[in-house]
């Protein structure tokens, strides 16, 4: 018997580091598709490179807000995913869209949210002179980056640090929360209680919902 394995969307914008951490953890799901809001995204390419179907939907085209998601979600539905990653995704999605997966589409974020949302956070962070930044996997929905959190990679900020610095540190930690919480949905260990997500362990306990303090 074949078992067929979750499917996934993947949107991105650009490098698509984080899509690469996907596609390199060996995880229980099939990237079927990867699509981009910006021409020339490294991410892209690297999906073509992993014979994945890619798909460019520039705002160019689709000027006005509602045509264009009409037309995402037509292109993401096309492909009938389980579940829709934004992985770098730099656009903000209109609340129908979002409601149209709801409970099916995550996001990962560049801080420990609800600390930074939005853009500049590694700035923010160090202005803000915070002892701890990291990232965080969550459920999207109308509200900007303020969906059920999943879980949060946790990373110190030290004395030394400047953006860039800090940037490469939070990055690093992405690259292994994510397959953390893609490996948990798709074994399905990713649940709700009532309003909160849950990570299980493979007995169905509740497992830790962050990863960190990490030095390096
Ligand atoms: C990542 O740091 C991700 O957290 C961030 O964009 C970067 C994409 O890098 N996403 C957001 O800021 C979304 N609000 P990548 O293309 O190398 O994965």
């Amino acid at each position: 018997m074949t078992v067929s394995l979750p499917r996934v969307v993947v949107l991105i914008s650009g490098r698509g580091s984080n899509l690469a951490a996907i596609l390199g953890a060996d995880l229980p799901l099939q990237v079927v598709a990867v699509i981009s809001n910006r021409p020339g995204a490294p991410g892209l390419e690297l999906a073509t490179g992993r014979g994945i179907p890619v798909a460019l939907l520039s705002a160019d085209e689709y000027p006005d807000r509602d045509d264009y998601d009409d037309r995402l979600r037509a292109l993401i539905d096309l492909h009938e995913p389980n579940l829709v990653v934004l992985a770098g995704f730099m656009r903000i999605l209109s609340p129908s869209l979002v409601r149209h997966y709801a409970r099916r589409m995550l996001n990962i974020h560049p801080s420990l949210l609800p600390a930074f949302t939005g853009l500049h956070t590694h700035r923010r962070a160090l202005d803000g002179a915070v002892a701890v930044h990291g990232c965080t996997v969550h459920f999207v929905t109308e509200e900007l980056d303020g969906g059920p959190i999943v879980a949060q990679g946790v990373v110190p900020v030290l004395p030394s640090d400047d953006e860039a610095q800090l940037a490469q540190r939070v990055l690093a930690m992405e690259h292994r929360l994510f397959p953390m919480v893609l490996r948990a949905w798709a074994e399905g260990r990713l649940t709700w209680e009532g309003e909160r997500p849950l990570l299980r362990r493979a007995d169905g306990t509740p497992g830790e919902r962050w990863l960190g303090l990490d030095p390096s």
